[in-house]
């Protein structure tokens, strides 16, 4: 009987992902999700890019020194420079992964980098054996590897390999290739690439044609031993593999791919949540796997038979993935043991303290509400933990709000800061949202632009309580809030004030940093002075 591979997952949604628009994080943040990917079980984390700012900087070095049970990783360009600063910063962790990368394709070679292939191999050995210089585990990534020809390929693969990568991760930086093309660039490494048995190959998908997790599978059918994927998917344009749907895949499918990862697949939901509510940035309702709908059986055939029989339609069962199903609704009569032990059920593991905290907003929430389904209970838990006491600058205190047909809408609102409470009246004509918000802009002296708002029911029922996610842009950086209430209009204040406050928080902060594309292109004028400095 052939031994079943375990697949390393590697992790990058704090680096890759957290570079995509309105997905930025805090130090805070950061370290609260790596620990969540520790206890998903996930084998690396890449932490960040630590020179693309200090912030990053700092959030790498606290990760690396925090975090243990997954090794953390750093990225850097094919520099001494960035390779250095990638080392300081992880040079605390238990086991710690230099993270090198170089285009490798004709495009990137003859347009932004202005380097011959001879050149591009003596850079990526240089680079690779400069981090062996510091520590074992090193991966070297030829950015663009899927539209890099096949022969260069090989050769640049192996020559990395021979300077001491132990990790060669495929890049499909663009999302460009296709299923069987992926397949066919791991078996034409595996065949023609002496060397490669002195390393894992891992495959790096980004989903620009929705192929990202297909394509990721191609390659571990062909041999890859390692994933890199995010959380939701989030990352660059359409977003990198989706960690839940492939990691899904594997299992579901095992009896076709023969293959096992180590994520404990209960803590995905939770994880998922997580992220959510830290970026601000929800998943669509159809997400298979963390989606909302994505074990939601509505056809009534389909009904039918799973009350026959389950896996007449369901190949998965929920509680896999950390959503526990049940009938059970709590109401004003259940006590905290019976919220401590829905919590525990839906994956959370509170503390006395919040515990306490959640069963107030409880009983508060079942005056207004008859039954208490999970979906609230999760809302209520995801607010208390993360309801980012970091970036709560303002807090609501109060509003009133008038509003009739035909009449422009007036709001009284009043915002606390600190001890301070600071009141105002306004009355705009485009409606009362569009007054709520200009009074909170006013309070606060924050203007932004929606961008984005969008308002539907946490459960069912007239009584449900409403979510409200709201995008904003402010100096060319967007913003995520969140609200929820039994009351949409203060749901709306509340996302809106949510976003507000991330703007006073971290404004300016993003601005400061590079993504690694840019980074490359810019270190590369720097490193070659004939270069050109064309950007990505
Ligand atoms: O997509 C990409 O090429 C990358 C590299 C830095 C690995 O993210
Ligand atoms: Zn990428």
């Amino acid at each position: 009987m052939s031994e079943v591979r375990q697949i390393k997952i590697f992790d990058t949604t704090l680096r890759d992902g957290e570079q995509s628009p309105g997905c930025s994080m805090n130090k805070a943040e950061k370290l609260e999700l790596a620990q969540a990917l520790v206890d998903l079980g996930v084998d690396i984390i890449e932490a960040g890019f630590p020179i693309a700012s200090p912030d990053d900087f700092d959030a790498v070095r606290e990760i690396a020194s925090v975090v243990r049970g997954s090794t953390v990783c750093g990225l850097a360009r094919c520099n001494e420079q960035d390779i250095d600063r990638a080392w300081d910063a992880l040079k605390l962790a238990k086991q710690a992964r230099i993270h090198v990368f170089l285009a490798t394709s004709a495009i990137h070679r003859e347009f932004k980098l202005k380097m011959t292939r001879e050149e591009i191999v003596a850079r990526a050995v240089a680079g690779v054996k400069r981090a062996v210089g510091y520590c074992d585990d090193v991966e070297f990534s030829p950015e663009d590897a899927a539209r890099t020809e096949s022969d260069f390929l090989c050769e640049v693969v192996e020559a990395a390999i021979a300077a001491g990568a132990t990790t060669i991760n495929i890049p499909d930086t663009v999302g460009y290739a296709t299923p069987t093309h992926m397949g066919n660039v791991i078996r034409n490494l595996k065949n023609r690439v002496p060397n490669i048995d002195k390393a894992t190959i891992s495959i790096h998908c980004h989903n620009d044609l929705g192929l990202a997790v297909a394509n990721s599978l191609a390659a571990v059918e062909a041999g890859a031993g390692q994933i890199e994927c995010t959380m939701n998917g989030i990352g660059e344009r359409a977003g990198n593999c989706s960690l839940e749907e492939v990691v899904m895949a594997l299992r579901t499918r095992f009896d076709y791919y023969q293959v096992t990862t180590g994520v404990h697949t209960k803590r995905l939901v939770p994880t998922s949540r997580l992220l959510q509510n830290i970026t601000g940035m929800q998943v669509q309702r159809n997400k298979a796997i963390v989606g909302r709908n994505a074990f939601a059986h509505e056809a009534g055939i389909h009904q039918d038979g799973m009350l026959k029989e389950r896996s007449t339609y369901e190949i998965m069962r929920p509680e896999d993935v950390g959503l526990t199903k049940t009938d059970l609704v709590l109401g004003k009569h259940s006590g905290r043991a019976a919220l401590a032990d829905r919590a525990k059920a839906l994956g959370y593991q509170l503390t006395g303290e919040q515990l306490q905290a959640v069963f107030e907003k409880f009983k508060r929430l079942c005056d207004k509400k008859k039954e208490v389904y999970d979906a609230d209970i999760a809302a209520i838990i995801e607010l208390e933990l993360h309801g980012l006491p970091e970036v709560e600058v303002w807090t609501m205190s109060g509003y009133k709000l008038t509003a009739a047909a035909g009449q422009t809408p007036s709001v009284a609102l009043s915002l606390c800061r600190g001890k301070e409470i600071v009141t105002k009246e306004v009355a705009v004509g485009d409606g009362p949202f569009d007054a709520l918000f200009l009074a909170i802009e006013q309070i606060t002296g924050i203007e932004v632009t929606c961008r984005d708002f969008s308002v539907h029911s946490v459960t069912v029922g007239k009584d449900a309580q409403g979510e409200v996610t709201v995008e904003v842009e402010h100096g060319g950086q967007l913003y995520r809030g969140r609200g929820v209430s039994t009351d949409s209009v203060e749901a709306s204040a509340l996302a809106f004030l949510n976003a507000i406050n991330r703007v006073a928080a971290t404004a300016g902060r993003p601005k400061d940093r590079v993504s690694p594309h840019e980074a490359n292109a810019a270190a590369t004028t720097a490193a070659a002075p004939n270069a050109e400095t064309t950007k990505t």
